[in-house]
């Protein structure tokens, strides 16, 4: 049942809720937790200014405390009990911002439960936990805000919610990971192979000790799952996305793919078609031209595409400190102003979307459809019209047939941009070169994504 969220705070020393300042809990003070404390606190006046009333950190949770002390000083009330601020009368809006799924999906629901509104990073919390957690939300008349999950410095979860919400949205394609944007860059920059700038990647502290979630592409899925579900108006779906990381690419593939005229990147990829939606993670050859190719290092964008407004593009750190307390305190300056606006007259928030679109599918892999690079080894002296004769057969278009460039001791090379094709037809013919007497070794394929319309 709806409760006006106004109705449910406590009045302060009689001041109208409307009028005095927000006050938030914070749960977690690490990376993002201190640089939040720390923009709130520089950028106090204009903050407030903007939020038309204050933004004041009341309640922290840490589980060292004297740290803690040390970030925040005076003033602000400091516990070891996470719970003990989900669920405090004199907080208004919990920011969860510990990481993690477990104790996170608990503290959230308790907010949630108190009638407290949520600001969270979490990205895994939410790509995990967020149907039901959105659910609890709105019957409980609040609203869970999460635009440090994805693409931090890119305010893309609002520029979908607001900017283009007058649109159909096709599709959304986006770097979201800025530790497999950094090695991709790496590879193609310095010849490394993925090892070698992985390592790098660890010693410059863009790579955590543990890498997995990046590299294997968890990460960027989980982004991906609350994109599509925004731009979608679906439910998160985190089981349903098809991940392919970068631990399997080759430094021969960035080669081959530069050849082309193409560069390869990390990309997330959620995308409309009549019979469902496409949600991949994978790999891709972008033509070189595009700006996505040159967008480097550890930096992400975001495309998408709108009936109306066409394609989009945003540009911007995909983490960090400050750049992720940027768009927490965009998430409590929401806040601060909706506290007194009831929930159905809010722009929607995830999942809350009239026409959504529940009903339709995810794709199944072998349905996806986009043009493909395959990589072939043959034989010395075979006729490369094989290759192309083997395609045929299995009805994939071929646009681009050639001989990779010699490399010195490397077995010679069949590259192949095709046409539009299923991953089923792909799969078929992959099959059948594997048997042909001119291929020397695996195949490789990648997906091909041209960006455009
Ligand atoms: N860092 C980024 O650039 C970035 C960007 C976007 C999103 N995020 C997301 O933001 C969240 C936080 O990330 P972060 O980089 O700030 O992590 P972090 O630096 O490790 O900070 C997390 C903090 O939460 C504390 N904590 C964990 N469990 C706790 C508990 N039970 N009780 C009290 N405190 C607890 C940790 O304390 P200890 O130090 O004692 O462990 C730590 O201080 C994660 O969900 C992450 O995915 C981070």
């Amino acid at each position: 049942m709806y409760r006006d969220p106004v109705q449910s705070l406590q009045p302060l020393h009689g001041v109208p809720v409307a009028m005095r300042p927000l006050r938030v809990g914070m749960i977690g003070i690490g990376t993002v937790g201190s640089g939040t404390f720390r923009v709130l606190a520089r950028n106090q006046a204009e903050i407030a200014g903007r939020a038309g009333r204050g933004i004041e950190v009341v309640m922290v949770a840490a589980r060292n405390l004297q740290r803690a002390a040390g970030i925040v000083g005076d003033g602000v009330v400091l516990t070891d009990d996470p719970m003990h601020v989900a669920t405090h009368p004199d907080v208004d809006v919990l920011v969860e911002v510990a990481g993690g799924t477990g104790p996170a999906r608990d503290w959230v629901l308790a907010a949630i439960a108190h009638g407290k509104h949520v600001v969270t990073a979490n990205k895994a919390l939410l790509a995990e936990h967020g149907g039901e957690i959105f659910a609890a939300a709105r019957q409980h008349g609040v609203a869970v805000a999460y635009e440090g999950a994805v693409a931090v410095s890119i305010p893309i979860v609002k520029a979908l919610r607001e900017g283009l919400t007058a649109n159909r949205i096709e599709w959304v394609a986006g770097i979201i990971n800025g530790t497999t944007n950094f090695i991709l860059s790496k590879m193609r920059d310095e010849g490394l192979d993925f090892a070698a700038a992985l390592a790098q990647a660890q010693a410059l502290g863009y790579a955590e000790a543990d890498p997995a979630f990046d590299i294997e592409g968890i990460d960027a899925a989980h982004k991906l799952t609350l994109l599509a579900a925004n731009a979608f108006g679906s439910p998160v779906r985190f089981a349903d996305v098809q991940v392919e990381g970068i631990t399997s690419l080759q430094g021969v593939d960035v080669a081959c793919a530069e050849q082309l005229g193409y560069r390869i990147k990390l990309l997330g990829v959620a995308c409309r078609r009549e019979e469902g939606v496409e949600l991949r993670v994978q790999p891709a050859l972008v033509p070189a031209a595009h700006l996505m190719a040159h967008v480097n290092g550890a930096m992400n964008a975001v495309m998408v595409k709108g009936d109306a407004s066409g394609v989009t593009m945003y540009y911007g750190a995909g983490a960090g400190s400050e750049q992720t307390a940027s768009a927490v305190i965009a998430d409590l300056v929401d806040m601060a102003r909706l506290d007194g606006t009831h929930a159905a007259q809010r722009v929607p928030h995830l999942g809350f979307h009239a026409h959504a679109m529940n009903e339709l599918p995810v794709l199944s892999r072998a349905a996806v459809r986009t043009s493909h690079y395959l990589r072939v080894p043959v034989h010395a002296g075979s006729d490369i019209k094989s290759v192309a004769a083997v395609l045929a057969v299995q009805q994939v278009p071929v646009q681009q047939l050639v001989l990779a460039a010699e490399r010195s001791g490397a077995k010679p090379q069949v590259l192949v941009l095709t046409g539009p094709a299923a991953q089923s037809a792909i799969d078929l013919a992959v099959h059948a070169l594997q048997a042909h007497p001119a291929v020397n070794g695996a195949v490789t394929t990648l997906r091909v994504e041209e960006l455009a319309s």
